[in-house]
């Protein structure tokens, strides 16, 4: 049996298969699509994921720059962050796969590992799918190679320069004239609040309505900087359809439900038991302890406020016990 060389020493692609997709090479890992499913082998084991779910999840690991902690696309395979390097696992974190010894972790570098997951995103979602959109709003991921959809999996944060909504905060558009409102949110007031300054301060003081804001937004599961004091990243998103990913907190995080509703199911983080299920309305705070994995399910698109602690001393603070595990003792 011969192995296929690596065509990019970069990217780790291998070529294409008969269905026109790139095969890729990662450390011990490789990774294939067919018409519906993507499929994983490491030294020791396989995995198969439905392409459109493996999809919706790289997408947010390629754009999120791998998040805080850990990033599982499904029960089995995920990627931990080290902000530096990142661990690419098969069932490390799953009680089942670990006893039976088909477990496997690899650390690369982030660029590395970045390198491989940008150039999968854009030779593998087809034209027509959007990974970030809901999928009552965009196409099918399924069939063979049938072009890209480049400016999807493209998609950049736009970053203001000063306070949103002050002069010279160009390119953000609070007004919103650039997105129509989502068929979800048509019942949403569009008013924007008055603002009364002192004389002198008119170009120092601004609100917005968030509301609005978010009503226009084209992208599910995929929370914007909002605003950022210090190491406190207010962090608003709407949400609708699953959570493409678990998420394995390195940290604690707290959720605002500003609209609607998203039921929550939380597991421990290391080995996936259990834990709670969380049904949150509009006005519940929950906060998800930083040894804790969710994923959240939005029957209908809601409006979804996270708020992260962004200090790059938090994971080694809460692992010397000088930061809490839960934020709050009842
Ligand atoms: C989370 O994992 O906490 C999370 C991620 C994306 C969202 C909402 C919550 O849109
Ligand atoms: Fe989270």
């Amino acid at each position: 049996m011969s192995v296929a060389p690596v065509v990019s020493e970069e990217t780790g692609a291998l070529g294409a298969n008969r269905f026109g997709y790139q095969k890729f090479a990662l450390g011990s890992f490789s990774f294939e699509r067919d018409e519906y499913f993507a499929h994983i082998a490491w030294s020791h084991g396989t995995h198969t994921m439905d392409v459109g779910d493996f999809l919706r999840a790289l997408m947010r690991d390629v754009a999120w720059g791998f998040f805080y902690g850990y990033v599982h696309f499904d029960s089995v395979f995920g990627t931990c962050n080290h902000y530096g390097t990142v661990d690419v696992f098969a069932g490390t974190y799953n009680s089942n796969y670990k006893r039976a010894g088909v477990d496997e972790l690899q650390n690369h570098p982030t660029d590395r590992v970045g390198a491989t997951f940008v150039a999968m995103i854009e030779d593998w979602t087809n034209e027509g799918f959007d990974p970030f959109a809901a999928p009552m709003e965009t196409g099918s991921p399924y069939g063979p190679n049938r072009g890209s959809n480049l400016e999807a999996v493209r998609r950049a944060r736009s970053t203001a320069t000063r306070c949103v909504g002050l002069d010279g905060d160009a390119p953000l558009r609070t007004d919103g004239s650039g997105y129509p409102v989502n068929r979800a949110f048509a019942d949403v007031d569009q008013s924007e609040p008055e603002v009364h300054a002192e004389p002198g301060f008119e170009d120092r003081v601004h609100a917005f309505n968030l509301f609005a804001y978010l009503s226009r937004s084209d992208v599910t599961w995929n929370p914007s900087f909002t605003s950022v004091v210090k190491h406190s990243f207010m962090c608003p998103t709407t949400e609708e359809h699953i959570l493409p990913i678990v998420h394995g907190n390195d940290r604690v995080e707290w959720f605002f439900q500003l609209s609607d509703e998203i039921h929550w199911d939380i597991s421990t983080r290391d080995t996936a038991e259990p834990r709670s299920r969380v049904i949150m309305k509009p006005g519940d705070m929950a906060a998800m302890p930083a040894d804790c994995r969710h994923q959240g399910f939005a029957p209908k698109r809601a409006m979804l406020l996270v708020w992260e602690n962004g200090s790059p001393k938090i994971v080694d603070e809460i692992s010397s016990g000088q930061a809490p595990v839960n934020p709050v003792d009842f």
